[in-house]
């Protein structure tokens, strides 16, 4: 059976496409959703791809991830930056997660370039678009794999 893993995004992301196209590109992010579950399918994961604008929301999703997920690609978007309570999720969650960010966070203003998730992290992809998802998702096939 196909394992199940999670493709987590916060706030602001369902803007994607309008929001800011010079810095995040112009694919929205069903497109990317798309190209995630193709992908996925493709290394033999079943992928749940989600987005809300809601920190809480995030927080339970990792939880949910711990019994219902073999690991969680996820872009925290600004929580990123902000998020006591999503380090601390991913720490309980015991589950691989790759950080993810479209646009490069160091090259840009100086409070996007320290991330709470970082630390808790198995890995971390930024500045290479849509397909750091892609990428995302191939290294964790890999992880869960090996077995963590
Ligand atoms: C982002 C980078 C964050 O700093 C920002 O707040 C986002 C998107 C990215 O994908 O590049 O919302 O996570």
């Amino acid at each position: 059976m196909a394992a199940t893993v999670f493709v987590l995004n916060g706030p602001n992301l369902n803007m994607l496409g309008l929001r800011e196209p010079s810095i995040y590109g112009g694919k929205s992010l069903k497109e990317i959703g798309e190209d995630c579950v193709a992908a996925g399918g493709a290394l033999g994961l079943s992928v749940d791809f989600r987005q809300t604008n809601h920190e809480g929301v995030l927080v339970d999703w990792i939880q949910e991830a711990a019994s219902g997920a073999e690991g969680i690609v996820m872009n925290p978007g600004a929580y990123t930056h902000t998020s006591v309570a999503i380090h601390d999720a991913i720490r309980a969650a015991g589950r691989p997660v790759i950080e993810v960010h479209l646009s490069n966070i160091f090259a840009r203003e100086a409070f996007r370039h320290h991330s709470y998730v970082s630390p808790v992290a198995a890995g971390v992809i930024c500045g290479l678009g849509p397909k750091g998802y892609i990428l995302a998702l191939d290294a964790l096939k890999h992880m869960i794999a090996k077995g963590g």
